[in-house]
């Protein structure tokens, strides 16, 4: 196989794309990331994008749009680029069947499997720390088989402890480096068994 094909899902920042891309650049990934597509055309991760020359693409909601019409407007955006992979990095929309029927797609979520699904996991994480009911998070990078949030079978996760001396910018600091390497670390390997299974099916002809 040609080097598989990457397609990154980013609403925010994307400081988790650009842990991809400096990943791809300097080989620990042997893929490339085709495009990049956001739901907020202005959003760091459309920046982040061009600045390394991957077409970025930007498909906000039309006022009103029903989940299922976006989704199938975004399947064929993701169809033109045929994607081995879909990636969700920091992706703020949950998808229908439509689009994980059709790709295989894995998520990145700041909390440990099973807890704290949704939006600002970081942020509640540390208020129920600060509330004496948690005593650590962490990360997940799972498979999304269907529409469930921040659920599907897990690729990989790691703990991150609080500090005494924390604050939630410090302790959001250490989830998003986990985070970076965590999500690397499982795209390098999806993208190497993808080649070594295209190789077998070569010798296998
Ligand atoms: C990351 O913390 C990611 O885990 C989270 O959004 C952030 C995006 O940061 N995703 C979710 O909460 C999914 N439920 P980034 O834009 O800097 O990569």
């Amino acid at each position: 196989m040609s080097s598989p094909r990457v397609v990154v899902l980013a609403s925010g920042g994307g400081s988790n794309l650009q842990a991809l891309i400096d990943a791809v650049e300097e080989e620990r990934i042997n893929g490339m990331i085709a495009a990049v597509v956001s739901d907020r055309p202005d959003s760091g991760a459309m920046s982040r994008a061009n600045a390394a020359r991957i077409p970025a693409i930007g498909l906000p909601p039309e006022p009103g749009e029903a989940r299922a019409d976006y989704d199938r407007r975004l399947a064929a955006v993701l169809s033109a680029q045929h994607p081995d992979l879909v990636v969700l990095a920091g992706w703020m929309r949950i998808l229908t069947e439509d689009v994980v029927a059709q790709f295989r797609v894995i998520n990145l979520h700041p909390a440990l499997p099973g807890e704290l699904p949704g939006t600002g996991a970081i942020e509640r994480a540390w208020e129920e720390f600060l509330a004496g009911t948690r005593s650590r998070s962490g990360v997940m990078v799972h498979e999304v088989p269907d529409g469930a949030v921040d659920a599907g079978p897990v690729l990989a996760h790691e703990e991150v402890a609080f500090a005494a001396d924390d604050d939630l910018e410090a302790f959001a600091g250490r989830v998003h480096a986990v985070e970076h390497r965590l999500l690397t670390g499982v795209v390098a390997d999806i993208c190497d068994a993808l080649q070594l299974t295209d190789s077998q099916e070569v010798i296998d002809a």
